[in-house]
C-alpha cells in the first residue's frame, strides 16, 4: 500500500494529466486537493479527446474513487458539461465524489476575475479568467460559498440575498458592470445543486476509510509548484497551494498517511500568463520547442513561454515539496537539437545563486547561468527502457537527478500511455532512501 502525491515541479503544465492517468492504474482512489476550472487536460479515449478540468482522469478506470477534496473550488457549470462528457462516451461517474466543503466559483466571481485584471493594466497576472482568484478570496474573507450551502435551498437563498448586492456595489461602482439578479443566480445554481446532490459527501471521512482499508490513494495536485500562492513567483501565482504540503489540508488528512511525493517537470520549462522567467527564449529556439511540444493551454489555448531546463528551480521544486523522485516528461520534444542548455545557477547582479529567491524583484534580474549538453539527435519515442535511450538523452537525465539529487523514476517520450519508461514503479517500488540509490544505479548502469 502507498499513498502518493503527485506534483507539478515547475509552473504547471508539466504533463501531470499523463502522469496521474499511468498511476490511477494502481490507484484505488484519485484526490484532487486544490485548483479550479483553471486547471485542464486532455484525455483520449477510445479516438475521442475531451477535456477535463476538475474531474481527475482516474474516472477513466471503472473501479477507481475519484474525489474532489475541500480545497478545490468548484464551477458547478464547467463540472455539469464534464459530467455530461463522460455521459455521451458511456463513462460512468458513479465513482465521482465532491466535498461538501469545497468552495463554490459564483458567476461574480468570473466578472470579477475578468475585471480586476483589466485595471491591473501592466501589472497583469494573465490569470486563465476563470474566477479563481475571487474565489478563494472570498473563502478567506468568510463569505464563501461552499458545496453544502448550495445544497440547503432555503439557506442558499439567504445567502444569496445578502451576498449578491454586495457583489453589485463592487460590480457596478469599482467596474463599471451591470449588477447581478440574485434570484437568477439563485434558480440557476439550486438547478446546478440537483444535478449534483447525488456527489457531494464528506471526503476527508471516505479517505480516512480508504486509508483504514489499505487502498492505495493518489493526490493529484494542478498547476505547479512556482504557482503556489505561498511559496511560487508571487504575485504571479494562482490563489491555492499546489505543493505537496497542501495536499494534506486540502483533503483533509493528516501528513503521517503520506508514503511518497513525485514531482513532474518537463525536460525544458514553460510558463503561461505574467511573471519572470530566467530561462524564457525569446527567439527561434522558444518558437522549436512551442511547435514540437505543442505548447499551448488546455484552458484558455495561450501560447505557453517556452525555454530551457531550469534546475533552480528544479531543487526548489524538490525542498518545498520533499520530493522522492521525478517523472521527466517531453524528452523527445528535444530529439532533433544539436545542443541543450541546462540552466545550473543564476546570475543576480553579478552574484552567482544556485538557491530561488524569494524576492521576486531579484528574480526578474535573474540571468541564467548554463551548461551546454551535446543533443542526441535521433528519435526517442520508441524508447521503452533507459537501454533503448540513446547514451547522450541518458547523460542529459543523470545531468538533471544530479543537479536536483533526486533520483527519475519515470520518463516520458511522447502524449500515448505506451511512450513511457517506468525505470522504478513510484507506486510499488522500495521507499524513499532505497529508491534514490537505486534508480541513479540504474541509470548508470544503463548507460
Ligand atoms: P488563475 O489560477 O486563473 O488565477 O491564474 C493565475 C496564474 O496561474 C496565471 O499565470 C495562469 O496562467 C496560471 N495558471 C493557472 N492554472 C494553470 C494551469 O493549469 N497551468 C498553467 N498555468 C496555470
Ligand atoms: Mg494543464
Amino acid at each position: 500500500m502507498a499513498n502518493v502525491i503527485v506534483i507539478g515541479a515547475q509552473w504547471g503544465d508539466e504533463g501531470k494529466g499523463k502522469i496521474t492517468d499511468l498511476l490511477s492504474r494502481s490507484a484505488d482512489v484519485v484526490v484532487r486537493y486544490q485548483g479550479g476550472v483553471n486547471a485542464g487536460h486532455t484525455v483520449v479515449v477510445n479516438d475521442r479527446t475531451f477535456k477535463l478540468h476538475l474531474i481527475p482522469s482516474g474516472i477513466l478506470y471503472p473501479e477507481t474513487e475519484c474525489l474532489i477534496g475541500s480545497g478545490t473550488v468548484i464551477d458547478p457549470q464547467v463540472l455539469i458539461g464534464e459530467l455530461d462528457q463522460l455521459e455521451k462516451l458511456g463513462i460512468s461517474a458513479a465513482n465521482l465524489y465532491i466535498s461538501e466543503t469545497a468552495h463554490v466559483t459564483m458567476p461574480y466571481h468570473r466578472l470579477i476575475d475578468r475585471a480586476s485584471e483589466d485595471q491591473r493594466g501592466s501589472h497583469k497576472i494573465g490569470t486563465t479568467g476563470r474566477g479563481i482568484g475571487p474565489t478563494y478570496a472570498d473563502k478567506s474573507e468568510r463569505i464563501g460559498v461552499r458545496v453544502l450551502d448550495l445544497m440547503d435551498a432555503e439557506g442558499f437563498r439567504d445567502l444569496m440575498h445578502r451576498i449578491v448586492p454586495q457583489k453589485n456595489t463592487i460590480l457596478e461602482r469599482l467596474y463599471g458592470l451591470p449588477p447581478l439578479d440574485a434570484e437568477e443566480v439563485i434558480t440557476q445554481y439550486l438547478a446546478y445543486a440537483d444535478r449534483l446532490r447525488p456527489h457531494v459527501i464528506d471526503c476527508s471521512l471516505k479517505i480516512h476509510d480508504a486509508v483504514k482499508r489499505r487502498r492505495n490513494i493518489l493526490f493529484e495536485g494542478a498547476q505547479g509548484t512556482l504557482l503556489d500562492l505561498d511559496h511560487g513567483t508571487y504575485p504571479y501565482v494562482t490563489s491555492s497551494n499546489p505543493v505537496a504540503g497542501g495536499a494534506c489540508v486540502g483533503a483533509g488528512v493528516g501528513p503521517t498517511i503520506i508514503d511518497r511525493v513525485i514531482g513532474v517537470a518537463k525536460a525544458y520549462t514553460t510558463r503561461v500568463g505574467e511573471g519572470p522567467f530566467p530561462t524564457e527564449l525569446q527567439g527561434e529556439m522558444g518558437e522549436v520547442l512551442c511547435q514540437r511540444g505543442a505548447e499551448f493551454g488546455t484552458t484558455t489555448g495561450r501560447r505557453r513561454r517556452c525555454g530551457w531546463f531550469d534546475s533552480v528551480i528544479g531543487r526548489y521544486a524538490v525542498r518545498i515539496n520533499g520530493l522522492d523522485c521525478l517523472a521527466i516528461t517531453k524528452m523527445d520534444v528535444l530529439d532533433e537539437l544539436e545542443e541543450i542548455q541546462v540552466c545550473v545557477a543564476y546570475d543576480i547582479d553579478g552574484v552567482q545563486v544556485r538557491d530561488f529567491p524569494s524576492n521576486g524583484r531579484a528574480f526578474a534580474r535573474c540571468q541564467p547561468i548554463y551548461k551546454t549538453l551535446p543533443g542526441w539527435k535521433q528519435p526517442t519515442g520508441d524508447c521503452r527502457s533507459l537501454q533503448d535511450l540513446p547514451q547522450a538523452a541518458l547523460n542529459y537525465l543523470q545531468f538533471l537527478a544530479e543537479l536536483m539529487e533526486v533520483p527519475i523514476a519515470i520518463v516520458s517520450l511522447g502524449a500515448s500511455r505506451g511512450q513511457t519508461i517506468i525505470v522504478e514503479d513510484p507506486i510499488h517500488g522500495p521507499k524513499r532512501g532505497l529508491l534514490h540509490a537505486d534508480l541513479t544505479e540504474a541509470i548508470r548502469s544503463a548507460s
